[in-house]
């Protein structure tokens, strides 16, 4: 039987990192197998292009781009064998990122979008996406005890005001795929919400 593809979603500092591990131990439990993953990444040459992405000044275009020959190594060479071996598969980063951070953050058309998307996935879409979200102040605050900030992290407010929208947009867009989980409550209630959450996927 195929596994389940989960996607987790959220602005830089809205804790998704923080509760993947835990998310695993949870899909363990049910007696599957897990893959852990993150976009951009995930392969050799995907995290050689996280490298360059997330370091090097570029084109929105280019970095769109970028995100896709990333995404498509790391969905044909990585993830479908994984699903299709039987494994669940859960994927810090996917597609709705690039909605996001590409098209809500730095303006690029949808339409843009859609057909890249098209090319790397056909009609492949994530079985679960997790949206974490939390209010772009208080991200900025968490993101800057744990890290130096890279080229995305490095944006202003409104960026992320921006890239949270354009989440909300897409998860009420699609209510079935998409759980949004309050980050700004305590690790504990985000805990037992994603346990509910993985026992009933
Ligand atoms: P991470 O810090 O969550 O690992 O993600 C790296 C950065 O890459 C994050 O700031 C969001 C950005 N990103 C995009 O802009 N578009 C994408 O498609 C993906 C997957 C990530």
């Amino acid at each position: 039987m195929r596994g389940k593809f989960i996607t987790l979603e959220g602005i830089d500092g809205a804790g998704k990192s923080t509760h993947i591990e835990y998310l695993a131990e949870c899909i363990r439990k049910r007696g599957a197998a897990v893959t852990v993953t993150r976009e951009p990444g995930g392969t050799e040459l995907g995290e050689k292009l996280r490298e360059l992405l997330l370091n090097r000044d570029m084109h929105a275009d280019t970095e769109l781009m970028l995100m896709f020959a990333a995404r498509c190594e790391h969905l044909k060479r990585r993830i479908l064998p994984a699903l299709a071996s039987g494994e669940w598969v859960l994927c810090d980063r996917f597609s709705d990122a690039s909605y996001a951070y590409q098209g809500g953050g730095r303006g690029i058309p949808a339409d843009r979008l859609v057909i890249l998307e098209r090319w790397v996935q056909d009609d492949f879409q994530p079985d679960l996406t997790l949206l974490f979200d939390l209010e772009p102040q208080a991200a900025l605050v968490r993101r800057s005890a744990q890290r130096d900030a890279d080229r995305f992290e490095a944006q202003e407010l409104a960026f992320f005001a921006r890239v949270r929208d354009a989440y909300l947009k897409r998860a009420a867009a699609e209510p079935t795929r998409f759980r949004i989980i309050d980050s700004g409550q305590s690790r504990e209630l985000v805990r037992v919400k994603l346990e509910k959450i993985i026992a009933n996927a």
